[in-house]
């Protein structure tokens, strides 16, 4: 262990340099969650972006990596602006870019959507709000774009909402809206009425306009939009520039536009119909059929240069993988990317490289037969070059550069093409001091070591793994032996607690744990003999020196917790205003009285790493700090910064230490840091947007001087480094800056040249659409619930989720719903 010596002096080290601090991502890589949809502008080369459910919207560079473009717009008071229900480009101006912002229609999220507009692709927006809400997290995300710009005029812009808002239009290039009221159908369909989350109408899915269509009184006459509708008609056509509208005759009707679920995570038939606008007649092209039918269809992209040429997916084919087609003859027939060999056996028509997120092979392509990946809505075709082709998946971004060779030698070479894209969805971070220089617990992807900080910029080679739990709640080391890590998983059905000796490199199961407990948080002893749970449905747990983990009569469920980090005795532990001190390895908890006067919740303990004595807890009040082990309190900060949420030491100065909280200061509710006890605290955090500050993450790094980590909800970890100098009011921001703000960072190497949109500018548009959700022989019927089996060979059961569980594969024999 690296010794750190004790110093309590406080150093100004640096000359005050008034600049915020720069943020970039560790790069994780690889995406890590769902994007719904991608959009390339039609003819300037190269312009394309990707919006995210719970990360935003990224931006396309010419050497295939993304830079996210909304993360100013997501503050703590906004953070829902990280959810994107759509985004749409100018044909006219590539520059310009849309986005429908809003993450949940429900009351989780407390605000309106926005329109936000940028005429420097995404580097600065100006915002709308809407008289409603907008789901970008929200059922039925990856139907199509619900946003788009007529490619005729610029200043005309259709949104089709949710909620049943109906159509909305703006004739000033998205300052204003109103409502369309000749448009009636609302898209009514809900998933599960009454259900908080999938008890909303989901709206109009898709708009798109005839390019090739005459201009009306400057405007684009043809415009098509679609509606989760599969009782009346999902396909509604204008043809006097929006009018009046009538439902497209012949159109296969009980379907939504796409499959027989609106998606992301169902699906168990569909069909795809091709429409010819030039007679109004409608052709089932669906490349399956009979038993070999046994999935609905998702992403679909049409070569704009190549008529009838177009590749589909299904959307969610959990068993063996996805499957997708390839069609140059407008769907009249189609080779697959993959086939049966000998069976078992496939025989695979791509190569596939991992390189730019190794940890997707070793996590998951490697792990059972799914490959191609899963939830495939987002696939597009490069409009200005045939070869180069994006699809996306409820994990990463797939694609490659040579798609025409399917035509020719029928072998394409796939890539992750998500570099940039970090959206992974944060749930514990640990820095250890002398130990591995970051620990990243996160949602749906397991979790995250990185060695040490020159490890920051490059992809993990894996999760992680042995075991791999979907989801990691948290993870803690220990203060004496910080190579010793625990961490905590969120799947019931197996030990959810395990341990590492090596800094997290490699794991074990600790067998102490019983296969019904799950989730939470969770505290190491300073000596690695004794770990506290406080678990997510059975309450707080002990176990020391591999017991079998029981009950902590003397705390409530759900407290938070923390180990003092060099007395291997003591634990800390708070629920509601109480707090919580033992002495006796967690045995047993005093409650200790009035220690945090005024407080009405605890957000967060922290332990002073070095410091035996000293312990830090964050509350509606603000902050209070012992200095004797929790015996007596005082408050700290009082008046600079209040309602604090996730705080932590960090290696400062010298040998000082900082100390890093989110909460209400001087410049509302951001990340502030102080290097004089708090004293006085800087805001540190900028004009980055975190989203939600009472859902982030921080941490400060136990090894390098002033180095940052925060997780988000959705948008990966970042990190900055900087001197925080003490002393000075409480508004004085003294931080060197000494990293590339990754948000405005825009690409030189983009060329602009134009144009258009959809599929429609061609003679026929394919448009996906589904036909019978009869019972399928390979897919069971219903909605598997949380921890059901839901996949697997010879798994005859429903393979569709209830939302928000996602289908995950265990093995090739056993899928569940996690
Ligand atoms: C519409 O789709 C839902 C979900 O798949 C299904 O339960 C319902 O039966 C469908 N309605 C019709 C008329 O097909
Ligand atoms: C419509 O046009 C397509 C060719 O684009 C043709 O195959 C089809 O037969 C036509 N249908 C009718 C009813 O004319
Ligand atoms: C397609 O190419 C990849 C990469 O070269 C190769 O691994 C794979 O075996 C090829 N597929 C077939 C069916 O030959
Ligand atoms: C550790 O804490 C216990 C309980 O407060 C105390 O009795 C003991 O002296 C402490 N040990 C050290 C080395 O400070």
């Amino acid at each position: 262990m690296k010794c750190l010596p004790v110093a309590r002096l406080l150093l100004a080290a640096a000359a005050p340099i008034r600049a915020a601090l720069s943020w970039r991502n560790v790069n994780i890589g690889g995406g890590g969650g769902f994007v719904g949809g991608i959009v390339f502008h039609p003819t300037a080369k190269g312009v394309a972006y990707a919006r995210t459910d719970i990360g935003g919207l990224y931006r396309l560079n010419a050497d295939d990596s993304w830079t996210a473009v909304t993360d100013s717009l997501a503050t703590n008071e906004k953070w829902g602006s990280w959810g994107v229900d759509a985004v749409a480009i100018d044909a006219q101006d590539s520059t310009k870019v849309y986005a429908a912002l809003g993450m949940y229609t429900n009351d989780w999220d407390p605000n309106h959507g926005v329109i936000a507009r940028s005429s420097d692709k995404g580097a600065t927006w100006s915002t709308t709000e809407l008289p409603f809400k907008v789901g970008g997290n929200m059922p039925g995300r990856g139907m199509g774009e619900r946003l788009a710009v007529d490619p005729k005029n610029s200043k005309i812009i259709y949104f089709g909402a949710r909620s049943g808002n109906g159509l909305w239009k703006s004739v000033d290039g998205g300052v204003t809206f109103a409502k369309v009221s000749s448009f009636t159908n609302t898209g009514p369909y809900i998933v599960t009425p009454g259900d908080s989350y999938n008890g909303d109408k989901q709206g109009l899915s898709f708009i798109t306009f005839d390019s090739t269509s005459a201009v009306a009184n400057g405007a684009t006459s043809r415009i098509f939009v679609g509606t989760a509708d599969n009782v009346t008609a999902s396909v509604y056509v204008s043809t006097d520039a929006g009018s009046s509208w009538t439902a497209v005759p012949g159109q296969p009707k009980s379907y939504f536009p796409h499959n027989d679920g609106t998606g992301p995570y169902d699906g168990t038939m569909g069909g795809i119909y091709r429409y010819d606008m030039t007679n109004g007649t409608w052709k089932n092209i669906t490349p399956a059929s009979g038993s070999d039918l046994y999935f609905g269809f998702g992403g679909l992209g049409v070569d704009m240069v190549k008529p009838g040429t177009l590749v589909a997916a299904t959307l969610n084919s959990w068993w063996p993988d996805a499957q997708l087609f390839r069609s140059t003859d407008s769907g009249t027939t189609w080779s697959k990317i993959w086939e049966w060999g000998n069976y078992p056996a496939q025989n695979w028509y791509y190569g596939l490289r991992t390189e730019n997120a190794p940890w997707v092979d070793a996590g998951f392509i490697s792990q059972d037969s799914k490959r191609l990946g899963w939830m495939i809505e987002a696939l597009e075709i490069d409009p200005l070059d045939s070869n180069h082709w994006l699809y996306a998946t409820g994990l990463t971004v797939f694609g490659g550069h040579d798609l025409t060779s399917w035509d020719t030698v029928h072998n394409v070479s796939l890539s992750i093409l998500a570099k940039g894209i970090e959206e992974m969805a944060v749930q514990g971070l640990a820095s250890p001091p002398g130990g591995s220089e970051l620990l990243a617990a996160v949602g749906d992807d397991s979790g995250f070591t990185f060695k040490s900080s020159s490890d920051l910029g490059t992809p993990p080679k894996s999760p992680w793994m042995t075991p791999m739990w979907t989801t990691s709640t948290d993870v803690d080391y220990a203060g004496n032996k910080p190579a010793s890590i625990v961490r905590i998983g969120n799947s019931a059905g197996s030990q959810q607690v395990a341990v590492s000796a090596d800094g997290g490199v490699s794991w074990n199961i600790n067998y102490a744990a019983g296969t019904t407990q799950y989730g939470g948080t969770v505290a190491y002893s300073a000596d690695a003999d004794t770990i506290l749970w406080s678990s997510s449905n059975a309450g707080v747990l002990r176990s020391q020196q591999q017991s079998t983990f029981s009950a902590v009569a003397s705390l409530p469920s759900s407290a938070v917790i923390a180990a003092n980090k060099r007395n291997n005795t003591v634990f800390y532990a708070s629920a509601g205003a109480a707090f919580y001190r033992s002495t006796n390895t967690a045995s047993s908890f005093t409650a200790i009285t009035g220690a945090l006067a005024g407080a009405t919740s605890v957000r967060d303990i922290a332990a002073h790493p070095q410091v035996a004595g000293e312990v830090w807890v964050s509350t509606s009040s603000g902050l209070f700090r012992s200095t004797d082990y929790g015996a007596t309190f005082s408050s700290a900060g009082v008046g600079k910064i209040s309602d604090t949420q996730q705080i932590s030491f960090g290696l400062g100065s010298g040998s000082t230490w900082n100390l890093y909280a989110f909460g209400t200061g001087a410049g509302g509710a951001k990340l502030y840091a102080s290097a004089d006890n708090g004293a006085t605290w800087a805001d540190v955090q900028g004009s980055q947007g975190f989203g939600s500050i009472a859902a982030c993450r921080v941490v400060g790094s136990g090894n390098v001087a002033g180095q940052i980590y925060v997780g988000t909800n959705g948008r990966g970890v970042f990190y900055a480094k900087g001197v925080v100098s003490g002393g000075g009011s409480a508004t004085t921001t003294l931080v060197t800056s000494t990293t590339a703000k990754a948000t405005t960072t825009t690409t030189t190497t983009m060329t602009t040249t134009t144009s258009a949109v959809v599929t429609t500018s061609m003679p026929a548009t394919t448009v996906k659409t589904t036909t019978t959700s009869s019972s399928a022989a390979a897919t069971g019927t219903g909605t598997a619930q949380h921890w059901s089996q839901c996949g697997g060979v010879g798994w005859q059961g429903s393979t569709a989720c209830v939302v928000p569980y996602e289908c995950k594969s265990q093995n090739d024999y056993y899928a569940q719903c996690l």
